[in-house]
């Protein structure tokens, strides 16, 4: 059940709309990455040429650009964050790269970039941009203001850009309370995009309704993240699997719910690096007869292919089986799905999310401030 208005639910014709993606990507240098892929764009401004690693989030913007574009609206404002650079203007993480990956995505529509994400600028670059196009904001956390969720931020956004919507597409950022997730619905009617909307009706469906027989798979490195995980889905799996770091550190549990791996590959120094191959043959045994896999946390050191051997089998299980609902969710594990299927185009999963740390907080209850502020139905 999603209890807020969607872009769906309004006027968006002939209307300037401000919406709030969250293209914080993955950033590589041309010089040190060897990207196995096309690179895609090369970042002209900063001093270190950089190419997007992974465009998962600029992709899953498309379909509110898209609706946006189909139902006439007069002109789409981006904004989005990237990186940390804790209030000051880091030429290294300008979006400029972004507006051009979106040029490419986007063949016919003209992208345009702004250096500013108020003033002058911004209102010319506005007023220069053609009925049905888009211009991205720069990083709004070039300003403390964005972090500080300042009011009065949000609103000179609204006054450069004569925005008369907001539309709230970020999904992978709407833990955080900042001005452009908070604030900026105090100003502006506030609705979801899709990809919100989908991240969050989808989620929510898993913690609270799951299809069962229903198994969690948890990897990963942090037990302090992923204790909660394990906390809130105790009553509601039939089964949590741990793997991953967490697993070879050590964790424990008397619950008969838990399995935890027990057996592990090992490098020459005896550093456990992936799940072995009893531990990986339990987990397959445990997602045979699943209807529904939530999956967080890959199961091993995946960027050593020789330690990827036990998540690439779970990925193909899942992504090949279509009578699975398979959730993917945090940063790795759905970078290591997404790489794993440029390869193998035949692997579909229910949803990968682009949200790590915002899928946590709402998988384990938690509000989400960027989402509360939006109108409801
Ligand atoms: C993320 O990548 O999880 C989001 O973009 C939020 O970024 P942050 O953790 O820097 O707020």
């Amino acid at each position: 059940m999603f209890s807020k208005k969607t872009v769906r639910d309004v006027d968006v014709e002939d209307k300037i709309i401000l919406v709030r993606t969250d293209y914080n990507v993955p950033l590589v240098s041309i010089e040190a990455g060897e990207l196995e892929r096309d690179p895609v764009v090369v970042n002209p401004a900063g001093d270190q040429k950089q190419q997007i690693a992974s465009d998962l989030r600029i992709q899953a913007s498309l379909p509110t650009i898209k609706y946006l574009l189909e139902h006439k609206a007069a002109k789409i404002i981006l904004m989005s964050h990237l990186g940390r650079p804790g209030g000051q203007r880091d030429k290294t993480l300008s979006l400029r790269v972004v507006a051009e990956k979106l040029a490419e995505l986007l063949p016919g529509v003209a992208v345009n970039f702004v250096d500013e994400v108020s003033g002058p600028e911004v209102e010319m670059a506005v007023e220069d941009l053609p009925d049905g196009g888009i211009l991205l904001l720069e990083n709004l956390r070039f300003s403390p203001e964005e972090e500080a969720n300042s009011e009065e931020y949000a609103r000179e956004i609204v006054d450069s850009t004569h925005a008369e919507l907001f539309v709230q597409d970020g999904f992978a950022v709407v833990h955080r309370a900042h001005a452009s997730t908070d604030a900026i619905t105090h100003i502006l009617p506030s609705v979801a995009g899709l990809l919100l909307e989908k991240e969050v009706k989808t989620l929510t469906e898993v913690a609270e309704a799951p299809e069962h027989p229903f198994v969690v798979i948890i990897g990963g490195a942090k037990v302090s993240d992923k204790q909660p995980l394990i906390d809130k889905f105790l009553s509601i799996a039939d089964a949590i699997y741990v793997g991953g770091k967490i697993a070879a550190d050590g964790y424990q549990s008397d619950d008969a719910k838990i399995i935890v791996a027990e057996d592990f590959d090992e490098d020459s120094t005896g550093a456990k690096l992936d799940i072995g191959p009893v531990a990986t043959a339990k987990l397959v045994e445990l997602l045979q007869p699943a209807e529904t896999v939530l999956w967080n946390g890959v199961l091993g050191k995946v960027e050593d292919t020789a330690y990827a051997t036990s998540s690439t089998i779970v990925a193909k299980l899942l992504g090949e089986n279509q009578g699975i609902t398979s959730i993917i969710c945090g940063g790795d594990t759905a970078g290591f799905v997404e790489n794993l299927s440029a390869d193998e185009p035949n692997l579909h999963f229910s949803l990968v999310s682009t949200g790590g740390g915002a899928a946590l907080e709402l998988l384990s209850g938690q509000a989400l401030p960027g989402v509360d502020g939006l109108e409801d139905l």
